[in-house]
């Protein structure tokens, strides 16, 4: 039987969620939003594609949480996108009460799901998350370095003339302004990055990495990325669906691994069907290590000012 996905929110990341899903044939989808209507068109307009693109998923838009039940996943998209010169963190209350009145919806409807939570701040909102469902840790996944990631690699590929494909690196921390890029763990075919690029030139990218979702919102002035945030989700997704065991950088729950505890920050995890099925502790830099609890640390001051 096919797989089903729960999308909340079907707003611009939530319908390319959908849309990338549906091309993938990953699952039966649900696309459930506040709006009337609203929904059920992208819904339906996503099932029309079927016959062309040869896809026989089921997509569905609706109000009602009925709909969605037992769900194998559901993706939280709900919420306010950033507007020009507002930071992530300016988000916060507004998507503190849509993803608190959604989640407890979602956890009474599919109590088995996983979780990936998307909307901003990321961090707070996959905690938020994680304590209104009460659902076990490795169940409750924060999207946001596979994204960052990808935003690094695009950069440096670019700069270096070579195929995305062959960059890898890791981009850890909050999902803010705060990220730790790791320059240390960066290759480009194997070949670490500081062999190919002066450390002024990476500095540069780094810093871009850090400010790419400023970058869009200050070209889209009406709203946030959702191209590259929806890739990530899918890449994600197939990752838990195909039990994967694939190694990639998530905000997970930390207990103590990287000195942090009590928190949701971006580290390595190795994404299966069980959701994050391990916690990679790699050894960082002990200027890694400060930017990694630097990073930390502005995530707990959201936490505590919503208090989960
Ligand atoms: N229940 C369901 N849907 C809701 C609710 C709610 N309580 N509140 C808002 N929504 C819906 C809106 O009606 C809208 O359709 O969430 C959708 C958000 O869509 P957009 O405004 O297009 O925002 P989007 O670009 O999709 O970003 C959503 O993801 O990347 C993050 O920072 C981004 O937090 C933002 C989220």
């Amino acid at each position: 039987m096919r797989k089903k996905v729960t999308v909340v929110g079907a707003g611009n990341v939530g319908a390319t969620v959908a849309h990338r899903l549906a091309d993938k044939q990953l699952a039966d989808i649900v696309l459930i939003d506040i709006l009337e209507g609203i929904p059920q068109g992208k819904g339906l307009d996503l099932l029309e594609s079927g016959p062309i693109e040869g896809y026989d998923v089921k997509i569905k838009g609706t109000n009602d949480y009925k709909d969605t039940a037992g769900s194998d996943l559901v993706v939280m998209t709900a919420g306010f996108p950033r507007k020009p010169g507002m930071s992530r963190d300016d988000l916060l209350k507004a998507n503190f009460d849509v993803v608190k009145s959604t989640i407890e919806q979602v956890a009474k409807h599919s109590p088995d799901c996983i979780l990936i939570v998307v909307t901003n701040p990321l961090d707070a909102m996959a905690q938020t998350a994680f304590k209104v469902s009460g659902f076990p840790k490795h169940r409750v996944i924060g999207m946001a370095g596979v994204l960052d990631t990808a935003r690094y690699r695009t950069f440096i590929a670019e700069a270096l003339n070579v195929s995305v494909k062959d960059i890898q690196g890791l981009v850890l921390g909050g999902h803010g302004d705060t990220m730790v890029p790791v320059p240390s763990y960066t290759t480009v075919a194997g070949i670490p990055i500081a062999q190919l690029m002066p450390k002024e030139q990476l500095d540069k990218i780094i810093a871009r990495t850090a400010k790419g979702g400023g970058e869009i919102v200050n070209l889209l002035k009406t709203g946030s990325a959702y191209y590259a945030p929806s890739a990530a989700v899918a890449e994600m997704v197939d990752a838990i669906f195909n039990d994967r065991k694939k190694v990639l950088p998530c905000a997970a729950y930390l207990e103590g691994e990287y000195g942090i505890r009590g928190l949701f920050v971006g580290v390595p995890c190795k994404l299966g069907a069980r959701g994050i099925e391990e916690i990679i502790q790699i050894k960082l830099t002990a200027e890694e290590q400060a930017a990694l609890e630097k990073s930390a640390a502005a995530v707990k001051e959201l936490v505590e000012i919503i208090g989960v």
